[in-house]
């Protein structure tokens, strides 16, 4: 390779990380932040040796397999990869790294967010002061569920899991967990495992959901499973929309089973979510801003920005996925 690598950056990024790729490498931006085509990117790529997508860029096999040869990595700017086909990546020698670590705390803030504005029933209360609607007080007015010592399950206790625990044990919850491994118990601060998602659900009198969406754990969250969870139990969810059975959650909240949910992420978002959460008063829906903060966004694109390096300088990059 002559000269600096091409980079092909999928969406406008925070300033302070184009400055670093502007200065180390010959980088492809995009100042009006559009969404690239598939076929674009599969065009693009003929003059590019990595690109930097986010998850909005989907990365299917289809794409993945008529990428130039030219393209050496795909460096996403996300924890998650879900967005990109790995094992076509690996039949093509691409390879693929994540951001880990970088967002953990910005999510697991919008996950305890979620769940007090879930269970206090913040986005009905704010609907009726702005609608005019809040004509009286009473002391059975818009009476929630209390957060402060409720049992916080938690499927998924990785970085974000394990971060979202702690900030619960601030309202001296008490945690349990499935996950696919018991965790060393300095990770597990007391937190009780089950190696049995069913057996978690009983247990989880608030449930937060950090777990990948990945083919085992498509559809999870089902009719069969939100059974098992107390009566008036509430679901948050900040990872990827795929784990839940929409149909099911939205049943659940109908009959008052779930009490309420915090949803941060959707099966086919942005535009085409179910259309059925819109109707429910008793869910509070952010639209996946779970890492959206200044600080986080910079992490994320430095930590991108280090594992381009690192495959650039023919060393293995920290985040490898494939
Ligand atoms: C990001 C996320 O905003 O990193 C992830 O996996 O879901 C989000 O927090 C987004 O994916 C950026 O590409």
């Amino acid at each position: 390779m002559s000269g600096k690598p091409v980079i092909l950056v999928g969406r406008k990024l925070p300033a302070a990380v184009e400055a670093r790729l502007m200065r180390d490498y010959e980088a492809i931006l995009n100042p009006d932040d559009k969404l690239y085509t598939s076929e674009e990117i599969i065009e693009i790529s003929e003059r590019v040796d990595a690109i930097l997508p986010c998850h909005s860029e989907h990365l299917s096999a289809d794409v993945i397999g008529k990428l130039s040869d030219r393209v050496k990595a795909i460096a996403n700017f996300s924890v998650g990869y879900d967005h990109v086909d790995i094992e076509a990546a690996k039949k093509r020698g691409i390879i693929v790294t994540n951001t880990p670590d970088v967002l953990s705390d910005a999510t697991a803030e919008i996950a305890i967010l979620l769940m007090l504005a879930a269970a206090r029933r913040a986005s009905e209360g704010d609907r009726l002061v702005r609608s005019a609607g809040w004509k009286d007080w009473s002391p059975s007015f818009m009476v929630g569920t209390q957060v402060t010592g409720k049992r916080f399950g938690v499927i998924g206790m990785g970085r974000v899991g394990q971060v979202a625990a702690r900030r619960a044990r601030g309202f001296d919850m008490d945690i349990h967990y499935y996950n696919r491994k018991k965790l060393d118990p300095a990770l597990e601060q007391g937190a009780t495992f089950h190696a049995d998602v069913d057996d978690l659900l009983v247990h989880a009198d608030f449930l937060s959901i950090h777990c990948p969406a990945t083919d085992e754990t498509r559809g999870l969250l089902n009719a069969e499973r939100i059974a098992k969870m107390p009566e008036g139990a509430i679901v948050v969810n900040t990872s990827r929309g795929a784990v839940v059975d929409d149909e099911a959650l939205i049943a659940a909240l109908k009959s008052g089973k779930i009490a309420a949910a915090g949803l941060d992420v959707f099966n086919g978002e942005p535009e085409n979510i179910h259309p059925g959460y819109r109707a429910l008063d008793n869910v509070f829906l952010l639209p996946h801003i779970g890492s959206a903060t200044r600080e986080t966004r910079d992490g994320m694109g430095f930590r991108a920005l280090d594992n381009l390096d690192a495959i650039f300088a023919g060393k293995e990059p920290k985040d490898r996925v494939a």
